[in-house]
This record gives structure tokens, C-alpha cells and sequence, in this order.
């Protein structure tokens, strides 16, 4: 099967044609409204700008599972996504977006290269939760870029930057709740945007800013609430141990009914 695109961590493969179109089902003749892709979700991990990699069994039918049900559940909550449905344990039906080269990080407790850059210790609580942003650029190793580069160098305009701030906040509000009833912290995420690619979508949805990508352990640091037991992919850039145990239980906590 013919690849639009293959990446560390997925596979974007052509949708399903005019005709049929998931999604209308209303113009088997016109133009497919919008474009849809397929997501594969492999096992590949990488980390460290693809220094280290390896394989995780399992982690591609984790990612793709945590993100359809987060997906929904962000959508069912006011947040337009590119998810379209589930087409199986690794494939996933979205969207296709002109993605916005930025990586949107949002931090609710220091980690990462945020204490890195910084030197200050790890799990230091935020007094609110803040909004990175990198450049989208492996050749570059994803650098911090601050707002007014941002739109000098014309990646988004001013009122696309303040939606995406305005979302990404929303999308911390949801999900920081979504897994505190599953006893999970949730600590930092990095999401990715797209403009909504058209073709016969209504003028007012043309360009539309909306979540795509994925939000799994891959892209999100989770804590166990009390121990503080980490819960995603730092175990593996940090040769914790229990790489594959972590994301099977996220996906299970996922799964089940919430608690709180
Ligand atoms: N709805 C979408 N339409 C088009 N491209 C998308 C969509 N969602 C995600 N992508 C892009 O597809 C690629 C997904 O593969 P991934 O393995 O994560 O790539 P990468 O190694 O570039 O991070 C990413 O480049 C991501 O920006
Ligand atoms: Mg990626």
C-alpha cells in the first residue's frame, strides 16, 4: 500500500476514496468532504531527536487505543480534532491536515527539558499551567521558539496562535481531570494542530485550526497520584524498566470506568 508519509512513530496512508466517503456519505460523486487519511500506529520508539530507538511490543495498539478514546472524549467536550474513528487495533481514520510545524507543549509540574534549560528539580508544581512551543524541525533538534518568531516567520497568523493557546489550555483542563479520576498526573504533553484541508467543507471550517496527531505516553509524561511512579515514555528514555507493563496499564486505566 502506497505511504503519504512514514514517521518515527506512524504511518499516514491514504483514506478511503469519493464514494465511500466515511464522513458524508452524501456526495458519492463530488469531492471527498473533508480529505481523510489512515493513521498506522507502530511499535518504533525513539527518543532523544532519534538517538535512541527501539522497539515497545504493543505500543502502537496502546497509542492508537489512548488516542482514539481521548479523541472522542476531547471532541464530545467542545474540542475539534481531526479523529474521524477506530478502523482497528492499529489504524485509526482522521482528518488530513496541513499541520502547523509547531510542537505545543503545556506543563502543569517541571520535567524534562524544561528542568533541564532551567536547573531547577523535577516535579516542581507550576502556579499555572504554561504553553512552549518548539519549532517542528529534526534536522533543527525541535528548538524553543517564542511567539513573535513564530509569526515573523509566518507559521501561523496572530489569531491561529491564540486559538491554539486558547485550545491547548482547554485540552490541559480536560484531560489533567480525565486522569486524576483514573489516579494518573498528568504533568506534560506535547500536541500537534493542523488547518482542516478542505475541498467541498463549509467556508467557515476552511483553514480551521484543529488537534491532530496523537496524545498517548508517548507524548504525554503521566504519574502515578501518590508514588509518583512514571507512567509512560520516560521509562524507556531512562532504562526504567516495565516499558511495555506502563503502557498497558494506561491503556487499561483508559478502558475503565473512572473511579473519582
Ligand atoms: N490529520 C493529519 N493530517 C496530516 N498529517 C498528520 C495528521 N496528524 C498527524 N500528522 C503528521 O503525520 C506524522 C505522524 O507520524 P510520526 O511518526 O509521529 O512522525 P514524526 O516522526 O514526524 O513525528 C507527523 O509528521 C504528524 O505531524
Ligand atoms: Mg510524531
Amino acid at each position: 500500500m502506497e505511504k503519504l508519509y512514514e514517521g518515527k512513530a506512524k504511518v499516514i496512508y491514504p483514506g478511503p476514496e469519493a464514494g465511500d466517503d466515511p464522513l458524508s456519505g452524501q456526495s458519492p460523486s463530488g469531492p471527498v468532504h473533508p480529505r481523510v487519511v489512515r493513521v498506522y500506529f507502530k511499535d518504533d520508539a525513539t527518543a532523544f531527536n532519534g538517538q535512541k530507538r527501539a522497539q515497545i511490543a504493543g505500543k502502537g495498539v496502546v497509542n492508537n487505543q489512548v488516542s482514539a478514546a481521548l479523541f472522542r472524549y476531547l471532541e464530545a467536550h467542545g474540542i475539534p480534532t481531526h479523529f474521524v474513528r477506530q478502523l482497528s487495533e492499529r489504524e485509526m481514520l482522521v482528518k488530513q491536515v496541513q499541520i502547523v510545524p509547531l510542537e505545543v507543549i503545556v506543563r502543569n509540574r517541571t520535567a524534562g527539558s524544561f528542568a533541564r534549560r532551567y536547573g531547577v528539580e523535577e516535579g516542581r508544581v507550576l502556579p499555572y499551567p504554561l504553553v512552549e512551543f518548539s519549532l517542528k524541525n529534526d534536522a533543527l533538534g525541535d528548538p524553543l521558539i517564542y511567539d513573535d518568531a513564530v509569526l515573523a516567520l509566518g507559521l501561523v497568523n496572530g489569531s491561529e496562535l491564540a486559538r491554539i493557546k486558547e485550545l491547548a489550555l482547554k485540552v490541559n483542563a480536560l484531560l489533567k481531570a480525565y486522569f486524576a479520576q483514573r489516579n494518573l498526573e498528568l504533568v506534560d504533553f506535547k500536541l500537534e494542530f493542523g488547518r482542516l484541508l478542505h475541498s467541498a467543507a463549509p467556508a467557515d471550517e476552511r483553514g480551521a485550526i484543529v488537534l491532530a496527531d496523537e496524545i498517548s505516553p508517548d507524548t504525554m509524561r503521566l504519574w502515578e497520584m501518590g508514588t509518583g511512579e512514571k507512567m509512560d515514555k520516560d521509562r524507556f528514555r531512562r532504562d526504567l524498566g516495565g516499558v511495555e507493563e506502563a503502557y498497558q496499564e494506561v491503556l487499561r486505566r483508559v478502558q475503565a470506568e473512572p473511579s473519582a
